[in-house]
Order: C-alpha cells, then structure tokens, then sequence
C-alpha cells in the first residue's frame, strides 16, 4: 500500500545485498524491520471506524500536557519564520495523508497567520504528483504575514466563519477533488461540517482540530449527525502514536 510501500523496497534490497545483516544482530535486523513495518502497516481491516464504535479517552491530549513543556513548545512552533499552531504529533501526520491522498484541493478554516497554510502548500507542492490548491478562510486576514500570500498554490479568503454560507460556493463547486479539510477555526464546527460535507465526495477528508477530548451533549450530537452524514474516523492518523494522540481526537475523518 502506499504509506508502507518503501518498506517493501527496503525488506527487497536488504535480502538481496546484504542477508549477513538481516539475521539476529544485523545492523539490517529482520526483527527490527517486521517491528517496523506492523507499526506502519496501514492495510489493516479495522482501519475505518464508526465514531459510535469509539471510546472518548485520549492517552495524551497535546494542548493539556504540563504549560512548561509540552504545550509551550508545541504553540512555539513556526513554519519558515511564520508561527504554526499544529502539534509535533499533527506536523508529523498530515505529510502523511498529503502524500496518501494525494488532495488536489485543502480547504483550511482558521488561518492566522499564514503559516500553516504555507506549510500545507509547501507540502503538497513537495508530495503530490499533480498539481493543487489550499484555499485558507479567516475573519482577520490582515494578520497574514505577506510571505504566506506569495506562494502559488496558496489564496486567503477573508470570511465570517460563523455563518457557513458565507463561504463563496461557486468556489467550492469547481475546486477539484480529492479534497482534505481542515477544520481550525473552532465556531459552528458542526454546522459548518453539515454545510461542506455535502460538497465532499467519496474518498476526502475533513479533520476537525481542537475539539473538546470529552464528549458533551454537542459533541455527541455532532459525531451522531458525522456517522449519519457517511464518515467514519481514520485511526491510522487518529491512532498513530497512541489512541487520540492528536490534536483531532476521533476526527481524522474520511467520507465512505
Ligand atoms: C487556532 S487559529 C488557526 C491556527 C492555524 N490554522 C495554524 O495551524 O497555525 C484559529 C483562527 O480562527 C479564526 N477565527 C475565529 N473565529 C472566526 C470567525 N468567526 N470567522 C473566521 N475566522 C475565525 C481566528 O482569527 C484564528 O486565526
């Protein structure tokens, strides 16, 4: 499959070059590579799930772990001097499903400042074959640092987010698919889901960043109106370094 699919290449070279290291104490340890690749190995059959089939608890929340470390560094971080409010686990996911998905269109909701709108673009520039572009909504756009509006692949869109149908829908109808959506913006998460979802196909994604670890009345309502809508929850992102180790906890989300 295709995240693991260097794997394969490696287990292939390494047998045909070098068997001496593949046994027991090799610097090319099978063990250390079957380790590997069942870590990586997103083929597994219990991949999609149902979010009423899904448990609440996270074993790490990023934004909650101790102010001194954790979430200070994670907030500090920035994207080529702009700053980039996403957790190392999160920086370390999305290159992934960019290069999985292969999206010819990101929608992000919540820019700041820019930076990780250009750290998106500058991904799928990188990762994707053919061409795309990430469309960023933000009420405050004066705040986007003009580096960010430079790049190519890269538009900002100044939107009252509040109100879904403020979004420009003969935009949303041509923008080619597979799209990835990324909700950061925090308001009317779940109206605003129900709003662009019916301009999802199968196949695309949308993640909802920073939503309550426990579930509310809303959020139950939410998941409820999610499952109904034809999601089901990725856990290979979800779950890639521990259950709901991300800042989307149960909201890697994928239209069936
Ligand atoms: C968490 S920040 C986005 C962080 C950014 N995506 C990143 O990863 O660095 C949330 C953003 O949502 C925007 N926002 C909040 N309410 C909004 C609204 N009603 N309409 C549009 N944008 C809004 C804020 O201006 C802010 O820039």
């Amino acid at each position: 499959m295709k995240l693991a699919s260097g794997y394969k290449d490696f287990w292939d070279a390494a047998q045909k070059n070098y068997p001496d290291q593949m046994r027991p104490g090799g610097l090319l340890d099978q063990a250390m590579f079957d380790g590997i690749n069942n870590v990586l190995n997103a083929d597994h059959s219990d991949r999609f799930a149902k979010p009423s089939d899904r448990a609440w608890m996270s074993s790490i929340y990023p934004w909650s772990a101790d102010k001194r470390s954790t979430k200070v560094g994670a907030l500090a971080k920035t994207y080529r001097g702009l700053i980039l409010l996403k957790t190392p686990f999160d920086l370390a996911l999305y290159p992934r499903l960019i290069w999985e998905l292969q999206p010819r269109t990101i929608l992000e909701l919540g820019s700041y400042q820019g930076g990780s709108g250009l750290w998106l673009a500058d991904n799928m520039s990188v990762l994707c074959e053919n061409s795309g572009e990430v469309h960023s909504f933000d009420l405050y756009t004066k705040c986007v640092h003009e580096n960010a509006t430079k790049h190519p692949l890269l538009t900002f869109h100044q939107v009252d987010l509040s109100d879904a149908s403020n979004l420009d829908e003969n935009l949303l109808m041509r923008l080619p698919h597979p799209w990835l959506v990324i909700d950061d913006a925090h308001v009317q998460i779940f109206s605003m889901f129900s709003y662009l979802s019916n301009f999802l196909v199968s196949g695309d994604y949308y993640v909802i960043e920073d939503n309550p670890v426990f579930a509310n009345r809303e959020i139950i309502d939410g998941f409820q109106l999610i499952e109904q809508s034809g999601f089901l929850i990725d856990t290979y992102y979800t779950d890639a370094f521990g259950i709901n180790v991300t800042c989307a906890p149960n909201a890697w989300l994928r239209k069936s």
